[in-house]
């Protein structure tokens, strides 16, 4: 913020050299009342060094710091306030957000460099489940920030399409499989046949052993086996296409589990070179006692690969394709160990941009305050709750505003924001309560608020025939101020929502903007016609500039009306 800056920049002048300009910019606070300015320093630290109190030397800096773009700067207690030029400042904001539309807030942090980020990686044969849905939109709307920082985001579905569960289904596919019905219901099929297998081979223990033998097989390029798994996961891939569809979601890579089948001879090869890997009871492990913690396994004794061995070999093809600066892995909390030692053994491997990996986990979906699962009996599979909160969204549009043209797109819009707002406005790391009739909720902390304050800007802004395109001479009442300060931390909260890798930080300053423009639409006649009507309408379509981009980010639509 260019403000806070020049601010900070005159006390760092008036400190001798005492404390750098950043050091000051880190101090530097926002008052909770307006009463208090906008901006303040606590002078307690220069306190201490000048061994004064800090209410004096307060008095002394506030007198002494005088800019165009500050109204008046007093001190108060020990803090220096600083009320900024409210026509200035907001004369300038309006016509950067006008002059950069929805490029405003996009920093260079990233200078164009890959970030590769890992995210959704649902598995074949099974249902998405509300852990994926997470991992899809936190992954997707993180991948928007990164690119909005200047990142290039190279987005991965590393689909769970190999390992021992391809063995058991496979082999319950030969003893209980259908084709006709795989191919009518294809998830809900093989996950019959799969949770059949762990019924029956509770009973018969040969299951188990003719699984393994499948899977072995299939590693080994068995012909049947392979054209049973290659079918599997495109009769899969196909039912996730179309939740992606939905979701608005694209990815540069499907790479998955099964890609690195050819290529983990050459990590393990790698790992023995180093001396890295030790044989307890004949399969192959890389120890990490050192940092206390349970071995990683690469290979079994009947000569499997693991899913860690598939990680490792994933991130060491990842960095050689794209030279990645940053590589992060949009997983749940139950993975940070597989993801502690993975990262731990390449870094063993003596690969420097081991550093530069990064798992971002995240809690639950509660439903009533219980773990939501999609798995065994009470499958809720997420097609038809995607598709429920569009019809629930299409009959309150159908209730508000039933001559709405395109009512089927705004209810998806409505419907799947509804859904992707409510996970993201938590912080990733806690766990998400999932109710239908919450989050489509129009007033509160949801999205359709969110897209209905943008509609109502995009619906004054249409009403006023364009006198927005005016130049802006400023705003100097205190509604409208509070919208241009909301807009003023734009960047700051895309950065800061980089650099925590939390999208719930633009999706919580969504919500506060939203709330201060809709003051502002209660409190000032917006379409008043005096000298004061072009400036105020410009506050309006910055305010939907900002909403837009913001959703945008988080990927979820705006529509114009609804
Ligand atoms: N398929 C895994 C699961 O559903 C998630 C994969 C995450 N990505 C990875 N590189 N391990 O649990």
């Amino acid at each position: 913020m260019k403000v806070k800056k020049i601010f900070a920049k005159q006390i760092a002048a008036e400190t001798a050299g005492l404390l750098t300009e950043d050091k000051v910019l880190e101090r530097i606070e926002f008052p909770k009342y307006t009463e208090q300015g906008d901006l303040a320093f606590p002078c307690f630290e220069l306190a201490k060094v000048y061994k004064k109190n800090p209410a004096s030397i307060a008095k002394e800096l506030a007198a002494k710091i005088t800019d165009p773009y500050f109204s008046e700067v007093v001190s108060e207690g020990p803090y220096v306030n600083c009320f900024l030029n409210k026509k200035r400042v907001s004369k300038e904001i309006i016509t950067d957000i006008q002059t950069k539309q929805e490029a405003y807030g996009s920093l260079n942090i990233g200078k164009g460099e890959k970030v590769t980020i890992d995210f959704s990686s649902p598995n074949i044969a099974k249902p998405f489940s509300m852990g994926h849905l997470r991992s899809t939109v936190i992954g997707n709307a993180y991948a928007n920030i990164l690119e909005k920082c200047g990142y290039q985001p190279v987005r991965i579905n590393h689909l769970g399409d190999w390992g021992t569960q391809f063995g058991k289904l496979i082999s319950a596919y030969h003893r209980w499989g259908n084709e006709q019905e795989v191919r009518q219901d294809p998830i809900k099929e093989l996950l019959k046949l799969y949770v059949r297998f762990h019924e029956e081979a509770e009973k018969d223990s040969k299951l188990e052993e003719e699984a393994r033998l499948w899977f072995l097989k299939l590693e080994q390029g068995d012909e049947r086996a392979l054209e049973l798994w290659q079918w599997f996961r495109e009769v899969s891939l196909e039912e996730f296409k179309g939740i992606y569809k939905l979701l608005n979601v694209s990815f540069d890579s499907y790479n998955g589990e099964a890609f690195y089948n050819d290529k983990m001879e050459e990590t393990i090869d790698l790992l023995k070179e180093k001396g890295l890997l030790s044989t307890p009871k004949g399969a192959e492990v890389v120890t990490l006692e050192e940092h206390d913690l349970p071995p990683c396994l690469i290979r079994k004794s009947d000569g499997a690969t693991l899913y860690a061995t598939r990680d490792l070999t994933a991130a060491i093809y990842r960095q050689k394709t794209y030279q990645f600066a940053k590589s992060v892995y949009v997983v749940g909390h139950e993975q940070s160990l597989h993801f502690k030692q993975v990262f731990l053994v390449l870094e063993k491997l003596g690969f420097e941009w081991a550093n530069n990996l990064q798992h971002l986990p995240f809690g639950f979906i509660l439903q009533n305050g219980k773990k939501m699962s999609t798995r065994k009996g009470k499958v809720v599979l997420l097609e038809n709750v995607l598709k429920e909160a569009i019809k629930m969204a299409e009959k309150s549009i159908e209730e508000k505003n039933p001559t709405l043209q395109n009512k089927a797109q705004v209810a998806q819009d409505v419907g799947i924001g509804a859904i992707i707002f409510q996970d993201l406005k938590t912080d990733p790391q806690h766990s998400v309560e999932f109710s239908l009739e919450d989050m489509l909720r129009f007033e509160g902390a949801t999205g359709p608020y969110v897209q209905y304050t943008h509609a109502r800007a995009c619906s004054i802004l249409q009403k006023s025939n364009g006198s927005a395109e005016e130049p802006t001479d400023g705003l100097s009442d205190v509604y409208s101020w509070s919208v241009v300060k909301k807009l003023m931390d734009f960047p700051t909260k895309v950065k800061e929502s980089y650099e925590q890798a939390k999208p719930s930080e633009i999706a919580v300053y969504l919500l506060s903007l939203c709330r201060e423009f809709n003051k502002y639409y209660a409190n000032c006649k917006i379409l008043q016609e005096d000298d004061q009507q072009a400036s105020r309408l410009a506050l309006v379509e910055c305010t939907a500039i900002v909403i837009k981009e913001g959703l945008r980010l988080l990927g979820i639509k705006a529509p114009h009306e609804m």
